[in-house]
């Protein structure tokens, strides 16, 4: 049995289709990044996992738990990082962990706390309130938070989103740490790197559904192809140069000042120019090619 079931979820805000007609399985034991710019629905599909919200059509399983009848069932095995920090900050950095705790009715909550300070790397910091803690801090303890029932699924909205790279990183061991210890992971984020990184498989989402999923080496080498060349020059040569490789039958796309032609090795003579950089294709090139946003 996977962990996550969706079939046809559709969920609307009036006019909006947040999430439209999306068929996702998670099976165990994997980190699936969920992939897309932002208002794809991410957010929409964590929250229906959640029962925080209530599709409109479709069926929902998670952890066997049929949703929303389920919800409190699958809440109670699950743990969560939502996208926006809603830590209490009216109290210390260790009761923000045992109140969780609490809820959760862990048993032992003094060592479950330990152990979420001790991830958090915040054991020296158990006292202060969580005003005083940096943003990166908040992060983890938010991270510590969702796990301090010992959850097999975990849900990360966008966990890294807003931080510095350096903080950044800091969270990706934290994630690769989980991910290492077995625990499945439903992770959003519009961050290619992050996904390329963490993900065993990634799910491009892009208005509400999901139009492509693999591994990213399968993704890399079904929709960009071996090799990216990018070509700095001025607009009327970048025009030139385009025109020719579109000529072939190449796609052709901004990136940033440059032009990248995906899936350079299949042009033939002349389309890429000789003062082209040539680099192995990336998640990046599918990301930008499937939903036609600039990456981040
Ligand atoms: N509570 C809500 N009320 C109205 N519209 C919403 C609500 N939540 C999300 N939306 C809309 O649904 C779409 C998907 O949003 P969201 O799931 O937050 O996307 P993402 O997390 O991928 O950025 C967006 O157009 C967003 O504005
Ligand atoms: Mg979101």
């Amino acid at each position: 049995m996977p962990a996550i079931e969706l079939k046809g979820v559709v969920k609307r805000f009036g006019e909006i289709t947040a999430v439209d007609g999306l068929d996702l399985d998670v099976p165990r034991g994997i980190c699936l990044g969920l992939l897309g710019p932002n208002g794809a629905g991410k957010s929409t599909t964590m929250r229906l996992l959640t029962g925080q919200a209530i599709a409109d059509e479709g069926s929902l399983r998670v952890l066997g738990h049929e949703l929303p009848a389920e919800a409190k069932e699958a809440r109670a095995e699950m743990g969560v990082v939502p996208q926006l920090d809603n830590l209490d900050v009216d109290v210390s950095v260790q009761d923000n962990l045992a109140v969780f705790a609490r809820l959760y009715r862990v048993k032992d909550v003094r060592a479950a706390v330990d152990r979420g300070l001790e991830l958090a790397r915040l054991s020296d910091r158990r006292t202060d309130s969580v005003e005083q803690l940096s943003g990166g801090m908040r992060r983890r303890l938010l991270l510590a938070r969702g796990l301090m029932h010992e959850p097999d699924l975990m849900l990360l909205d966008e966990p890294t989103v807003g931080l510095d790279p350096q903080i950044r990183t800091q969270l990706w061991s934290l994630v690769d740490l989980l991910r290492s210890q077995g625990v499945t992971i439903l992770m959003s984020t519009h961050y290619i790197e992050e996904a390329q990184r963490l993900a065993d498989e990634v799910a491009v989402m892009t208005h509400g559904k999901i139009i492509a999923r693999g591994r990213p080496d399968e993704l890399i080498a079904k929709h960009a192809g071996r090799e990216t060349a990018e070509v700095y020059a001025p607009p009327a040569r970048l025009a030139e140069v385009r025109a020719v490789a579109e000529a072939q039958g190449l796609t052709v796309r901004p990136a940033g000042p440059a032009i990248a032609i995906v899936g350079s090795e299949r042009a033939s003579d002349g389309a890429i120019p000789p003062e082209a950089i040539r680099r192995a294709a990336s998640l990046e090139d599918v990301f930008v090619l499937l939903t036609g946003e600039e990456a981040e």
